[in-house]
């Protein structure tokens, strides 16, 4: 199609919301119809169409889970004290209700002693089928740029994050892990995939991505649930360059269980001014998304005879780490496909990598 073409059609698009927006009173960006008008009332088929699949590693013990499960298992504390005062219980559709008790500092906090290996640390495996039954363990949140250009976020939950030996030791475990893929998505056609990557992440052209059918392929990091586009080991102890070989800090990653995270999924669209999410169904909740809290037990102190410093008084050596903050906290409004952890190396590979 020749540029003057698209124009033409974009216009005829366009221009009927442009002119019930006039007539409704409200100003309106000519070429552009409004949010409220692009964000469709279903999740967009691409959207589910080309989501990814996931690799969990064979040794993987600790697979994704049920975010309210969270809940259950767990009790918001401030400072390693239980907070009270809060609607009980505490469900996904009221837990932002927390936010107003220094929100930030609120840690869900496991009830047991997590070294005593409570099951539910452990997940669920996904079945032969790929489903985590009765556990939702995925969140996707699209967030429309406009001009068609649409981001999806494929937030994975798994209920810990076992962070490996270094040195022969133990190091960052923690309560609730939150990794994603994001798919930047022009006029409805995947270009660009985002992995999540400890605090860094790499980004890949879709179609140099390894698929299932059209959906591409992500490898999860044994214990850390990383995400990486080829399987294999990767060393990731220098932040953004990958390496095939096992150094300090190496995730594995292999063709284990197959996990079909759209089987057990909620899904919502993102208005990035009002900070607000619309579930695409009503009966998922969607209050949990506002909660600014972390959904794991806070750093134990190092008088915590549970903690150990691989190196004494850094605390990033520690074999328990903090709970991780949820999706609100992953720059669903960035502009470019990396967040601002890669932004200003945000390589776009075309060919496959460790
Ligand atoms: C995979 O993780 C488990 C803990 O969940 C650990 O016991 C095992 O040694 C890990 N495997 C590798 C190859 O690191
Ligand atoms: C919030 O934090 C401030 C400063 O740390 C403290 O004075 C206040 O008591 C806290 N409020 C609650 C409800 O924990
Ligand atoms: C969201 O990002 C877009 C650019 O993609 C920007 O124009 C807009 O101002 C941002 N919105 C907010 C609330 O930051």
């Amino acid at each position: 199609m020749s540029p003057s073409f698209n124009v033409l059609l974009g216009l005829l698009t366009v221009l009927p919301h442009y002119y019930l927006a006039q007539a409704a009173g409200f100003p309106a960006p000519l070429l552009e119809p409004l949010l409220e008008e692009r964000q469709a009332s279903t999740v967009p088929d691409y959207v589910t169409t080309y989501a990814p699949v996931v690799w969990l590693y064979s040794g993987e013990t600790y697979f994704p889970g049920d975010l309210a499960a969270q809940l259950t298992n767990t009790v918001p504390e401030i400072n390693y004290k239980p907070i009270t005062g809060y609607t009980t219980p505490l469900t996904l559709n009221n837990l932002a209700e927390l936010n107003a008790f220094n929100g930030t500092q609120v840690y869900l906090t496991s009830t047991v002693d997590i070294t005593t290996n409570p099951a539910w640390l452990n997940g669920v495996k996904p079945d032969s089928t790929g489903k985590t039954e009765g556990a939702t363990s995925m969140f996707v949140i699209v967030n429309d740029h406009g001009n068609g250009e649409v981001d999806a976020f494929y937030m994975y939950f798994y209920p810990f994050n076992w962070g490996g030996i270094v040195l022969d030791q133990d190091v960052g475990d923690h309560v609730g892990d939150w990794e994603h893929n994001m798919i930047r998505f022009q006029n409805g056609k995947p270009s660009v995939v985002w992995f999540s990557q400890h605090s860094f992440g790499e980004a890949f052209t879709y179609d140099c991505l390894e698929k299932q059918g059209v959906r591409p392929v992500t490898y999860s990091g044994n214990g850390s649930h990383a995400n990486y586009a080829i399987a294999g080991d990767h060393d990731h102890t220098i932040p953004n360059l990958n390496l095939p070989d096992d150094g300090l800090l190496t995730d594995f990653t292999d063709q284990g269980t197959l996990w079909d995270p759209l089987l057990s999924a909620y899904f919502y669209s993102y208005n990035p001014s009002a900070n607000t999410y619309t579930p695409y169904d009503p009966s998922y909740p969607s209050n949990w998304l506002s909660f600014l809290g972390a959904w794991g037990d806070e750093q134990y102190p190092n008088s915590d005879p549970r903690q150990h410093e691989i190196i004494p008084g850094v605390s990033a050596t520690a074999k328990y780490t903090s709970g991780p903050t949820g999706p609100e906290d992953k720059q669903l409004n960035r502009t470019k496909v990396c967040p601002t952890s890669n932004e200003f190396i945000c390589e776009i590979h075309t060919k496959l990598g460790p």
